[in-house]
């Protein structure tokens, strides 16, 4: 099967129907030029810093602010500016079928897929003949978002030289999965196929370790190391534990639930752990019901699945779980609810081999892209924001109900609070809007829209706020939220507190459906949208955005009172922003998974000056790539870029298997990345 056939995050109009239907497209033909550049107030970097590293930048106190030594700024004061700018030669659009990097830097792939981590660490086999028991013991397909941990981050360090990398693998190949493919006998598959495809997905925390020379590797028999599967047993955690929406025959308290499916992106916590989000998790489901429920309705599931996986020979509870059409008897008996335990942000500690995965239902239940942390500050409630990434899907907020304390922080403070989503309005402002029982507005809402039909579905209410947060989507439909252009990676800028969120297209929107924050009618190329919270207060309820970058052909402007504040050339021509991140000096990185073609050719990865807009590219992936994931030491001098879905023989091109992979990227004269 050609590649892009299981890429759904390809730019592929048919890819996936669109279940938004609610029309929450109140603000009609506004121009891009409408948006108001606001002034932008500065935050404290070393709160800033301690967020985004956990633990162990809490007491970052250096004080250099040469650019050759990462993170460098006082805490509590601006950083300098000039550690935003970007010091590299931009590099030209590439077909070559490498990891392209600018002059004086060096690449090199590390943890390809099939890398055995665990256990009796069995060898990759390039001839695909790997067995299921094989591949939960080595890294899955299809790398996609990341994060290093410091190996002493929980004393307080920030080490550069050894730590934990955790990252997701989002889906997978068959075609390179297995010797020959994915194979049927009479109708069924066989069982190993199945338990190979669902050990391929999941997350991976790998122990690695640089050497004097400077070379990374894995740290065998590390008792960090572990693979997190498509079918690892979870807790169910926050409002939806024991929701009899959750009860299953495996969990008829709905307590559990077993797997981590199609992982995205991601987002490490203040204490430490490592939340990974479920994207299009609902492909994975089928189910031979005519009347479904409205929590399979509003996320596409159907009546065929992904890999057909509940087709295993063996007819193995773990695998006719999905699917989810209801039995003679009652939930209990069966798995018409197992698609209610996915679409969840993750937690999983890395520092804890055997501990269970959490998901956090309180965060709410979608097409969760990811998650990213606001600076977190003594006595103050934890905030983190997410999208959905599907065409005229929202963007989430939470904001805990108890405070965040960095002595006793902990995945506690992610199972009460409330979850807001967000609604652009055209003049430039913002409001999050709770989806809260308890909040008189939205229960005013809730009680209008009561017997009629919300898009497709007949609304008869919520049973109480676990039902709420299982139908996030349909209480934000209700709530009013802005449909966006499939918000994907977030980031907040350490030094501003802005946040910033890629749009990475949408090509069903029409004229009609146009608004501010979406200005473009079939948005082939997509944008990068920012806000900054009233009084830069990541828990307020109102906040100004604009438009940082329209992505797309040379000679694309951004326009900003009449003037154009970006105009895109051969330095910089994009299409398709997904991975977004701010590394710990303020850069911004800019990763694509979009087309392919001429003129923007391999998909890449751009930096970003976020005070002046400057943007120029900075990597540029191998054939048919997406190019996600990025995170850099706490020095920034060690980058690591994972490629996802490569086309050909890349990285060994003496392997007849295209293999997922880390990208090493390093300077040649040790200095910082980007600078
Ligand atoms: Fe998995 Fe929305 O990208
Ligand atoms: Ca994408
Ligand atoms: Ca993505």
């Amino acid at each position: 099967m050609a590649k892009h056939d299981l890429d759904l995050n390809y730019l592929d109009p048919n890819y996936e129907p669109v279940v938004n239907h609610s029309e929450n497209t109140p603000f009609h033909q506004v121009l891009a030029a409408r948006m108001q550049r606001r002034s932008v107030m500065k935050g404290t970097v070393g709160a800033a810093l301690a967020s985004v590293m956990g633990l162990g930048l809490a007491g970052c106190g250096g004080d250099s602010s040469s650019d050759t030594t990462g993170t460098s700024s006082d805490a509590g004061t601006d950083t300098d500016a000039a550690n935003t700018e970007l010091g590299f030669k931009a590099i030209p659009v590439s077909t070559a079928n490498q990891a392209v990097v600018p002059e004086g830097y060096s690449a090199q792939a590390f943890l390809p897929w099939g890398t055995p981590i665990t256990g009796s660490y069995p060898a990759y086999r390039p001839d695909g003949t790997n067995t299921g028991a094989d591949q939960e013991q080595q890294v899955g397909m299809h790398h996609d978002g990341m994060h290093f941990f410091p190996i002493d981050l929980k004393a307080g360090g920030n080490s550069s030289t050894e730590g934990l990398l955790v990252m997701n693998h989002e889906y997978i190949n068959q075609g390179a999965l297995h010797a020959n493919g994915a194979t049927y006998v009479e109708g069924m598959r066989p069982s190993d196929e199945v338990r190979k495809e669902i050990a391929a997905h999941g997350v991976s925390v790998v122990h690695i370790k640089q050497d004097a020379n400077g070379t990374w590797d894995i740290v065998f028999g590390s008792p960090f190391n572990r693979r997190i599967t498509g079918g690892t047993e979870m807790e169910i955690r926050g409002p939806a534990r024991g929701y009899h929406k959750l009860f299953t025959k495996f969990s008829p308290n709905g307590n559990r639930t077993r797997g981590t499916l199609n992982n995205c992106s991601m987002g490490p916590t203040p204490w430490g752990t490592y939340l990974a989000a479920e994207e299009n998790w609902h492909g994975y489901f089928r189910t031979s019901a005519e009347v479904r429920p409205r929590e399979q309705v509003r996320h596409g599931v159907d009546s065929t699945s992904r890999y057909d996986w509940e087709l295993a020979d063996n007819q193995a509870d773990g695998y006719v779980r999905f699917d989810v059409t209801p039995g003679a008897g009652t939930a209990t008996d069966d798995y018409r609810n197992e698609a209610n335990t996915y679409g969840y942000m993750v937690e999983i500690d890395p520092f804890n081999p055997e501990s269970t995965p959490q998901k956090r239902t309180a965060l709410g239940r979608f097409g969760h892209e990811g998650v990213i942390f606001a600076p977190v500050k003594e006595g103050e409630p934890v905030v983190c924001y997410s999208g959905d990434d599907s065409r005229f899907e929202y963007i989430y907020k939470f904001v805990s109900s108890k405070p965040y304390y960095a002595a006793t922080a902990g995945g506690y403070l992610l199972d009460e609070g409330t979850l807001y989503v967000a609604r652009f309005n055209d003049d430039g402002t913002g409001e999050w809007l709770p989806l809260d029982l308890a909040d008189a507005d939205f229960a005013a809402k809730v009680s209008a829209a009561t017997g009629t039909t919300v898009g497709a579905i007949a609304f008869e209410g919520f049973e109480n706020q676990a039902d709420v947060l299982v139908n996030t989507r349909l209480a934000a439909d209700i709530a009013g939220a802005t449909p966006m252009d499939r918000p994907e990676w977030g980031a907040v800028d350490p030094n501003s507190g802005e946040v910033y969120f890629t749009l990475t297209n949408n090509t069903k929107r029409t004229e009609e459906q146009t608004d501010a924050a979406n200005p473009i009618a079939n948005n082939e190329n997509g944008h990068i949208i920012r806000w900054m919270e009233s009084g830069n207060d990541h828990a307020a309820v109102s906040f100004e955005w604009d438009i940082f970058v329209f992505a797309g052909l040379k000679g694309t402007e951004t326009v900003v009172d009449g003037e154009a504040v970006v105009t895109l050339d051969d330095d910089n021509i994009f299409n398709s922003p997904d991975g977004l991140w701010f590394d710990y000096n303020g850069r911004l990185w800019i990763q694509t998974d979009g087309s392919d073609a001429a003129p923007y050719q391999n998909n890449m990865m751009l930096a970003a000056n976020p005070e002046t807009r400057e943007i120029k590219r900075f990597f540029v992936g191998p054939v048919g790539c997406e190019v996600t994931g990025v995170v850099t030491t706490p020095d920034v001098k060690t980058m690591f870029v994972n490629i996802q879905h490569p086309d050909g023989n890349w990285p060994d091109s003496s392997d007849p298997r295209p293999r997922d992979a880390t990208v090493i990227v390093t300077r040649d004269d040790g200095g910082v990345i980007g600078a």
